[in-house]
């Protein structure tokens, strides 16, 4: 434990807080602010000369070092130096809480100087809570939020990276979008930046829910004896799931000649070999939680008949009667 006496001298060292000056006298000289990452070590540095008789480094109004007494409990902060030009100490492992006005006190021709030096503590961007992804209705109001730490405060920002709404959508850690739309969904982006290190970055992912839309159902040909395809698309979160009607009777795979496919936004129904019967006008329904729509396909006689006739036209026209294809005829 330090000797009462030298307790009399450094409450006397204590500073006043404002660096004290006195005529040409530049000592002590502390350096520059001191900016270490957290986790390191900060060495605080106090140039002295010989005229200078006694010396101490402070954290705010505590002693940490009288001369070469350590006052501080704290195993972290620890000295460099004693000497005549120089009076250093080394803080380990820096925390958040270390920055702060360190002083440099020094006692010189019995007049008390004082030199601040502060410490700054640099802390990468990190981010601390996020929302978790989510699914919404169309129509909807989500807010998303980003919260993140670093020294410096670090820069939020939001980003949509997929669907036709791209680009920055909001410098700031919470994101609203209200009556979101389908071209709304898909990942979001946070990025919190500061100078200190590679920024933070995570994902949210959106899911927006929207009833079934029916993109695609054209009327298809196909000749008897073939085979017919009836596609029918439609685009629904979650997927649509099909059904098929002719006329009030509902299709059932695998009967009848017919197979139902489904895949994705797309159901095809398949006729193995198409007959006359087959010749009609199909609905397809798209339904998801959300509700169902339909459309009406027509499955129509290709060139079946059409290009018989067609054929036997050109048969019975005169200049071709030699030709090879129509003996028989
Ligand atoms: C040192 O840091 C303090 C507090 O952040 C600031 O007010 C002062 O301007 C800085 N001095 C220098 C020389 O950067
Ligand atoms: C400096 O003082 C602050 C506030 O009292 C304290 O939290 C921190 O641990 C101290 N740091 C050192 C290195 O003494
Ligand atoms: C994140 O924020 C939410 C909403 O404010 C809160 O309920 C949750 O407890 C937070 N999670 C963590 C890990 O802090
Ligand atoms: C298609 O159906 C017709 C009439 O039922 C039949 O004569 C023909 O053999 C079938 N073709 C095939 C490839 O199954
Ligand atoms: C097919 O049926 C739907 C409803 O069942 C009807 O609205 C539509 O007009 C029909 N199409 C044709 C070409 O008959
Ligand atoms: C098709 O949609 C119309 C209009 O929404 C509806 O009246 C009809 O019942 C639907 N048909 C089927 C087979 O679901």
């Amino acid at each position: 434990a330090p000797h009462p006496g030298a307790w009399r001298a450094l409450l006397f060292l204590v500073p006043a807080g404002v660096p004290v000056r006195s005529g040409d006298a530049t000592f002590p000289k502390a350096m520059d602010n001191v900016t270490v990452r957290q986790g390191e070590s900060a060495t605080l540095r106090c140039t002295v000369d010989d005229r200078v008789t006694r010396v101490a480094w402070l954290n705010r109004s505590t002693i940490l070092y009288a001369g070469n007494d350590k006052w501080s409990i704290d195993n972290r902060v620890v000295i460099l130096s004693n000497t005549n030009t120089q009076y250093s100490i080394r803080i380990h492992n820096v925390d958040v809480y270390d920055e702060g006005p360190y002083t440099c006190s020094v006692q010189t021709d019995n007049h008390p100087k004082t030199s601040r030096v502060h410490l700054i503590v640099q802390v990468p961007p990190q981010i601390i809570n996020i929302s978790s992804d989510i699914t919404v209705n169309e129509g909807s109001s989500v807010t998303l939020m980003c919260l993140a730490f670093g020294r410096p405060e670090p820069t939020v920002t939001w980003r949509h990276l997929s669907g036709k709404g791209r680009g920055f959508v909001s410098e700031d850690e919470y994101l609203e979008i209200s009556g979101i739309t389908r071209d709304q969904s898909g990942e979001y982006e946070c990025s919190a930046v500061n100078d200190v290190a590679a920024p933070d970055i995570r994902k949210v992912k959106v899911t927006v829910n929207y009833p079934p839309y029916i993109s695609n159902a054209k009327n298809t040909g196909a000749s008897v004896g073939q085979k017919g395809i009836l596609r029918c698309e439609a685009s629904a979160v979650p997927v649509a799931e099909f059904q098929w009607f002719k006329e009030e009777i509902r299709l059932a795979n695998g009967l009848d000649g017919v197979r139902i496919e489904n895949k994705g936004r797309m159901s095809t129904l398949t006729f193995f070999n198409v007959s006359e019967k087959d010749y009609g006008n199909y609905t397809c329904v798209a339904t998801n939680k959300l509700g169902n729509t339909n459309a009406s396909i027509i499955l129509y006689g290709r060139y079946g008949r059409m290009s018989l006739c067609f054929v036997r036209m050109l048969c019975h026209a005169p200049a071709l009667r030699l030709n090879l294809a129509c003996r028989g005829m």
